[in-house]
């Protein structure tokens, strides 16, 4: 396991120790799945992805008060996958939100929207589902308030909105989880430094200047719709949310949304990265 170790000031009686882990892309089938999904299970299958998950759950447990998991536990939609993931989430150490694979069929090869984000919701609640809440989650661990938040496709909802002003009602700090980064300069710059043609940075919240280098499949599909904006504006202003965790790009990052707001962007899982955050 390669783990980072940062410090999170906030003004805490008494510290808040979470493990951030995300991208962990298990990958399995069974009899009860298709040959492609077995094709992908072959590909992309390595026992390292559920021994250095394994090795993070124990980590945390020994060492940290919840393990924060930002999505991307499972590769793909699969009931093999489905029955992993319900396994490994029924340890209530860990604090679930979902990633863009969490509905991805078969990696890649659709239009990914909202209706193809229902269609994969309701195949998982035919295989019994995750046996925790895949769209939104809460906890309060110590005298922190998590928020998760899906926004697996780079969109944010109104009801979300909704449902995290009433979590700020509570009064409590709140360190927000969601699997897509929010647009930052430094880490939309970073991306394309590490690869220059990419055609997009998969971060949330893009203007229509910093879209211009994207293909334009992916300019459309990651432009903000206004409830998304509406989303980042209240993220942004609201003195309560003190952090947030991300993953879903597979490298190390921490920058600031604002100045008193940190992103923590965390590696690929399934490398091994996990982030340990004390909360003080
Ligand atoms: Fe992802």
């Amino acid at each position: 396991m390669q783990l980072l170790k940062n410090t999170l000031e906030i003004g805490l009686e008494k510290p808040v120790k979470i493990l951030h882990v995300t991208d962990s892309h298990i990958a399995f089938a069974d009899e009860y799945d298709d040959e492609r999904k077995h094709e992908l299970a072959k590909r992309f299958e390595s026992p390292e992805r559920v021994e250095y998950l394994k090795e993070q759950i124990a980590y945390s447990k020994e060492n940290c008060d919840v393990l924060v998991h930002t999505g991307d536990l499972m590769d793909f939609v699969s009931h093999a996958n489905t029955i992993k993931a319900r396994e490994i989430l029924a340890d209530e150490h860990i604090f679930f939100i979902a990633g863009n694979h969490e509905y991805s069929q078969y990696v890649g090869e659709a239009w990914e929207d909202k209706a193809y984000r229902m269609n994969s919701y309701m195949e998982i609640e035919r295989y019994g589902g995750f046996g925790v809440p895949m769209l939104w989650n809460t906890r309060i661990v110590g005298g922190v308030n998590i928020v998760g938040i899906d926004n697996a496709y780079q969109l944010f909802e109104d009801w979300q909105i909704h449902h995290l002003k009433k979590e700020v009602e509570k009064g409590l700090p709140i360190i927000l989880a969601f699997h897509d980064p929010l647009f930052e300069q430094s880490l939309y710059d970073y991306h394309y430094e590490r690869v220059p043609n990419d055609t997009c940075t998969y971060l949330t919240g893009l203007d229509e200047d910093h879209l211009a280098r994207y293909s334009e499949f992916r300019a459309y599909q990651h432009r903000p719709d206004e409830p998304t904006l509406r989303m980042i504006e209240y993220i942004k202003s609201e003195p309560l949310i003190k952090a947030i965790l991300t993953g879903h790009v597979h490298f190390n990052y921490l920058s600031n949304i604002t100045p008193g707001l940190p992103q923590f962007v965390t590696g690929s899982g399934y490398e091994g990265r996990a982030r340990e955050i004390t909360i003080v």
